[in-house]
């Protein structure tokens, strides 16, 4: 795998991979202000559950560099507003926010954090990508939807680190990749990123998702989380739940792959706000209309997977399974 890290610092400046261009170029942002950072989260520049915490917690950093407490609890609030389901934002921030209050120097003590938060997450993924790795056999075919790559993450992934370690390891493999309505994550994203790194991807329409299993064989399907709930309940992109349904049904093994930042302990399903989005990404695809003016649309970004429907978690500390309150109890240590 040779792409760059998603989210890095140079400088004393948020650097992203600006992925509203993806496939069509691999271009870099730079952000120097809480607003750009803001800005790139909501718009989506940045993605994917680890990403944005990373990022946020860079845009603290920047808030910190004021040396006045209020900015950074200003910053905080606005990058809190941006994306309301991945744990993972509110998880950085909340990170960095404690190493601040409990600092003399802030801007030192924020920068340090953020940079702490970012090596973790790639460690982390690593760990997740060997240990999801002991469940893919030579010649299996893997069902992602969204991207839950290295571009969601800093580096690695997380249902896609235990597909790059499995095929370092020289385990042939093919990823069937859902495209992932409405904004083409599995398309743009995840095809590109598997293609770069010379690891065979088919690309399917959402719909297809059942076809390919009864038909052509799934054997495996793997998918990231941007929030996990004590019952082991799964929030991800929207259509998660429907393949997991899916999954069921043609008894295909069926795993969220997250770290352990993802798990909220302290919410309920019905805490738990699913973003919704904007309508033109629905009645439009990349910028061309493709419904009647004035369509009613609903366009919520992720669901809720039941954890009846998943075979297990996937986490750099070890894999989850039923009774899944039980073992998140035990493998989180609380
Ligand atoms: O709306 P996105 O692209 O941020 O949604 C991303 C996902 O749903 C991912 O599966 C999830 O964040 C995990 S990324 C490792």
């Amino acid at each position: 795998m040779n792409l760059p890290r998603t989210v890095s610092w140079v400088d004393g400046k948020l650097v992203l991979v600006d992925q509203r261009r993806l496939p069509d170029e691999l271009a870099f942002i730079e952000c120097d202000s809480v607003e750009s950072v803001a800005d790139a989260i909501k718009s989506m520049a940045v993605r994917g559950a680890p990403a944005i915490g990373v990022a946020a917690a860079f845009g603290l950093a920047i808030a910190a560099k004021s040396g006045k407490i209020e900015e950074v609890r200003k910053a905080a609030d606005i990058l809190k507003s941006t994306r309301p389901t991945a744990i993972n934002l509110f998880w950085a921030i909340e990170r960095v926010m404690r190493a601040v209050e409990s600092s003399d120097d802030i801007a030192r003590a924020a920068e340090e954090e953020a940079i702490r938060i970012m090596e973790e997450d790639i460690e982390t993924n690593r760990r997740i990508g060997e240990i999801g790795s002991s469940l893919i056999e030579d010649g299996m075919r893997i069902m992602t939807i969204c991207n839950a790559g290295s571009l969601a993450t800093v580096y690695y992934g997380t249902a896609l680190a235990p597909v790059y370690v499995a095929w370092e390891k020289g385990k042939k493999l093919e990823v069937i990749a859902l495209e992932t309505r409405p904004v083409l994550q599995g398309a743009r994203i995840t095809a590109f990123e598997l293609i770069h790194a010379g690891i065979p991807v088919k690309l399917i329409v959402d719909g297809a998702a059942g076809y390919v299993m009864k038909n052509i064989g799934v054997d495996l399907v793997l998918v990231g989380a941007d929030r996990i709930l004590s019952d082991g309940t799964v929030y991800n992109k929207i259509g998660t739940y429907n393949l997991a349904v899916l999954a069921k049904r043609h008894k295909v093994p069926f795993y969220s792959v997250a770290p352990t930042s993802t798990f909220d302990l302290r919410s309920r399903r019905e805490d738990v706000r699913i973003e919704q989005r904007p309508a033109d990404e629905v009645t439009k695809i990349r910028g061309i209309k493709i419904a009647p003016e004035g369509v009613d649309v609903i366009n919520p970004a992720f669901d809720e997977t039941p954890p009846d429907l998943l075979t297990g978690i996937i986490t750099e500390k070890g894999i989850i399974r039923r009774p899944f309150r039980r073992s998140i109890k035990k493998i989180l240590g609380h």
